[in-house]
């Protein structure tokens, strides 16, 4: 492959593009994209395993969303939702209340990014019940805005030299039990990773100043953990027990990307608010809130708007979003493709001693590299190296972590496109092990 035109646009980036907004990988410059198909400036063509960080579930311009786009624009693009209605804003807010879990009244309130949308929660949770507290979890990443950044705990850089970020918000572990701290067994342990959290509420957390929990029903970009049922519940009847609201974080696993609309429907667990962004529009900025009315009831206007959020063009692209993910099928698809891209992982696993753990819920799944099976220390370099090398073979996948390939296809993704990505991976895994991927690919391949 030759990557000039792509090698270009990077040196002339380099010159306008603030690099700390950036985690590079490799020189990927972005032509056209089809389904799971993209193209690069040089004309090579590309898997896409990645879907643009989960954010296009429906695959690159999908001919539906590009007409229902190109029909918005005709009529209008914008007009402040502050100061006028719009129909494309309400039908899909009634889509969004259906599709989302819990049979009570629920109101929407929009925004253009996850990370906003984070914030008008932490604003709602704290109106609604009076108290400041909020509990999220160590590794999360919920935004780049002063409040989300403040729920994530993630990355140093992101904190550093920016605060003070906002009071009282605590981090947990999140119950991880491939790396389990307390060295049990998921089916056999009695959640010994709830004990710091029940101690801390009875002795140094009076539950009563707790407004809620954010939890991420898979844990995205701190490794694409997968709790155990049995966790999610019993921290879900605390929060119940305590008046504390159970917010579910659904910007990177909602939409389908799990097989199901949102993820906390496989934990069984209705959350008071559900927040969402990436894929909900197929690629075009918007995020959403959705609570029980009461919580919104909380805040009086003007409290939480955008000049742009709820704009038809973007509310427009959310509404055929769903209908394609409900007439294409595409909730069951992610789950029997799921199903298959882990069933095959786990065949490399039984190969290749690097593959510690392979996990998530339909194509939402995180493939863990380790230095050994025993001390289970992440293997970074292998999946820098392994990714770089996908993506000279024309598959597009990161990684994150210490270490897991993150492996969030299309949902419209082709069986035989799955097929072959999962044939490169394999082959760059191997190509790993021989030691024939260079040292100098660590250059690039950089990574969180
Ligand atoms: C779980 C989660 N929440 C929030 C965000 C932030 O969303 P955005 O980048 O749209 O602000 C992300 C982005 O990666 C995410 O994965």
């Amino acid at each position: 492959m030759k990557y000039d035109r792509c090698m270009e646009i990077v040196e002339r980036d380099a010159k306008v593009y603030s690099d700390f907004a950036r985690i590079p990988y490799y020189p990927l410059a972005i032509k056209r994209g089809r389904g799971a198909i993209i193209e690069d400036m040089d004309g090579n063509k590309f898997i896409d395993m990645l879907s643009s960080a989960s954010s296009l579930n429906t695959g690159h311009s999908h001919p539906r969303i590009t007409k229902a786009i190109t029909d918005q624009l005709e009529d209008f693009i914008s007009y402040t939702a502050a100061y006028t209605y719009s129909e494309p804003l309400i039908s899909l807010g009634e889509k969004l209340c259906r599709i989302t879990p819990g049979d009570f009244e629920k109101r929407v309130v929009y925004g253009l990014s996850g990370s906003d949308a984070n914030d008008g929660m932490i604003k709602m949770v704290r109106a609604y019940t009076g108290r400041t507290k909020i509990i999220s979890f160590v590794g999360s990443y919920h935004g780049s805005t002063l409040g989300s950044l403040s729920l994530s705990a993630i990355s140093l850089n992101m904190r550093r030299k920016i605060g003070p970020l906002l009071p009282d918000i605590s981090h947990i572990k999140y119950p991880d039990c491939y790396r389990c701290s307390y060295s049990k067994e998921s089916d056999s342990c009695s959640l010994e990773c709830l004990r710091d959290f029940k101690e801390a509420l009875k002795t140094y957390m009076p539950p009563e100043e707790i407004a809620a929990v954010v939890m991420e029903p898979i844990a995205g970009d701190a490794g694409l953990i997968v709790p155990p049922g049995k966790y999610v519940n019993e921290l879900y009847r605390i929060c119940r027990e305590n008046g504390i609201l159970f917010v579910s974080e659904e910007v990177q696993q909602g939409f389908g990307r799990t097989g199901k609309w949102f993820c906390i429907e496989h934990f069984n667990v209705v959350p008071d608010i559900i927040v969402m962004g990436k894929s909900m529009a197929s690629g075009v900025p918007l995020s959403a809130i959705v609570a029980r009315k009461e919580i919104t009831d909380s805040l009086g206007p003007p409290a939480h708007l955008f000049t742009m959020s709820g704009n038809a063009l973007s509310c427009a692209a959310s509404v055929e979003t769903i209908n394609i993910i409900e007439e294409e099928g595409l909730l069951e698809r992610s789950r029997e493709l799921g199903d298959y891209a882990k069933a095959r992982f786990n065949e490399m696993k039984k190969k290749y001693e690097l593959i510690g753990d392979v996990r998530g819920k339909g194509l939402s799944i995180g493939v863990d590299l380790v230095k050994d099976r025993i001390t289970k220390e992440g293997n970074k370099e292998a999946a820098a190296k392994i990714c770089y090398r996908c993506w000279e073979k024309g598959v597009i996948v990161i990684f994150l972590a210490s270490g897991v390939l993150r492996i969030q296809p299309p949902l419209v993704i082709s069986k035989e496109e799955l097929d072959r990505a999962l044939d490169i991976i394999e082959e760059s895994i191997q190509e790993f092990i021989n030691n024939e991927i260079p040292d100098s690919v660590l250059d690039v391949a950089v990574g969180w």
